[in-house]
């Protein structure tokens, strides 16, 4: 039998405090409660999951080390994402296809929250969707590592 993939899921600051951030931007679901639904949907498609997060920097980028090589990988790096680039730099080693996804619609937030220095260094960026982004970032990824794989046949 062959080995299910699996997805890594990697959090950032202050997400482990989902439920309790402000509502308006995040809605009202806890961390667990994200990644119980997120490793539902990965298991639909036939894939495993695996959840972290961390609230140090170092921490995250020695995650993005030790997965660099997984099926894929979906993060949300949380405030880290308008300026880390040490976390750019790391995901840019990352040979899994790599998604970012945020709860809220940094777009249309505060001008520092605009930019994020990993959209260049990922595959997909999807962002203000709330839960359903994450979704929809699983199903993105399982359809590319099916893509990729078909090619490899
Ligand atoms: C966030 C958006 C970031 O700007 C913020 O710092 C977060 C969460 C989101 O999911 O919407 O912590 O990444």
């Amino acid at each position: 039998m062959t080995k299910r993939p699996t997805l890594i899921v990697l959090h950032g600051a202050n997400l482990d405090l989902l439920g309790e951030r402000p509502a308006g931007h995040y809605g009202t679901i806890t961390l667990r409660e994200l990644e119980d639904a997120v490793t539902a949907e990965a298991a639909r498609n036939g894939w495993d999951c695996s959840c972290y997060q961390t609230n140090h920097e170092g921490h995250f980028i020695e995650y993005l080390h030790q997965f660099r090589h997984a099926d894929a990988i979906l993060v949300n790096p949380g405030a880290w994402t308008h300026y880390s680039y040490a976390i750019r730099d790391a995901l840019e080693i990352v040979s899994a296809p790599v998604a970012e996804v945020h709860l809220s619609d940094i777009t249309s937030r505060e001008v520092w929250r605009r930019r994020s220095v990993i959209s260049e260094v990922v595959s997909l960026s999807i962002s203000g969707k709330g839960l359903d982004g994450y979704l929809e970032a699983v199903r993105q990824l399982v359809a590319m590592r099916q893509g990729e794989d078909e090619t490899h046949l």
